[in-house]
């Protein structure tokens, strides 16, 4: 069984003051509910040392939204892996929706910022989903497929055994509208046997497949109630803690 892992992306939202309360009731509240899950927050870059502090000694993991996708040197206004790692984080979000859509980020691009997080000994979340018009066209399973191949083709099978993959489909994001458990253990399964096909079957079964788009207390248990799901991306349900607690199962 793989273990369900329940992650919180803050997006722009909470400055160091904010973020620092709540992670702290995060980590109270996850430690009094004795749940077995890895829980992971991505709050944004200025809040994130507060963070790692209110965190320290639970154990409630924390990394950034994004990075770059070098190391160091004249890049102004970009923040790397290097710098992520040494505050302690453990994850990186790579390719979310909103950087890819709204930011205008390409694969090419991605799939550098997915092996610079690798090398620096952080654990991307790799992001992949459609649009509606996809969706709408029957083209879901090509688009995601797609994104998948295009960012995780040519990793090393060591390399790949630290990637989780997230689906979010752009259409359930922040719109109240949240897929199925049907429709979200359907790609699933397609991430699934494409891997198995990039990297073998040890490879398929191990990788966290999480789902992402409007996922709130109430459809929580339901989506993880599915074996092909193993974890929750959570946006705006993520920004309380209680309602991020209700969706963390014991
Ligand atoms: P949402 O965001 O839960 O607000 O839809 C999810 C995400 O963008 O990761």
């Amino acid at each position: 069984m793989r273990r369900k892992i329940i992650a919180g992306n803050w997006k722009m939202n909470k400055d160091h003051r904010e973020g620092a309360i709540l992670a702290k009731e995060i980590a109270d509240g996850f430690a009094a509910s004795r749940s077995s899950c890895e829980v992971v927050l991505f709050p944004p870059f200025t809040t994130l040392p507060a963070v790692m502090e209110a965190i320290r000694g639970s154990a409630v993991r924390a990394g950034a939204q994004d990075i770059y996708c070098e190391d160091e040197g004249a890049f102004t206004g970009e923040i790397s892996g290097r710098m992520i790692r040494a505050l302690g984080c453990t994850h990186v979000l790579v390719g979310h929706s909103e950087r890819r859509h709204v930011i205008g980020e390409g694969g090419e691009l991605l799939a550098r910022k997915l092996r610079a997080s690798l090398r620096n000994g952080l654990k991307p979340v790799f992001c992949v989903g459609e649009l509606l018009e996809d969706r709408e066209a029957a083209r879901a399973f090509e688009v995601v497929t797609a994104q998948v191949r295009e960012c995780c083709e040519g990793l090393e099978a060591e390399e790949f055994s630290r990637v989780v993959l997230a689906y979010e489909p752009v259409w359930a994001i922040g719109t109240g509208k949240t897929a199925t458990t049907r429709d979200a253990s359907d790609m699933h399964g397609i991430i699934r046997m494409l891997v198995k096909e990039l990297f073998g079957t040890a490879a398929a079964e191990r990788v966290p497949i999480l789902y992402g788009g409007s996922v709130k207390p109430e459809s929580a248990p339901d989506l993880l109630g599915d074996a092909e799901i193993d974890g929750l991306l959570v946006g705006g349900a993520s920004l309380k803690s209680k309602s991020f607690l209700d969706i963390i199962p014991r």
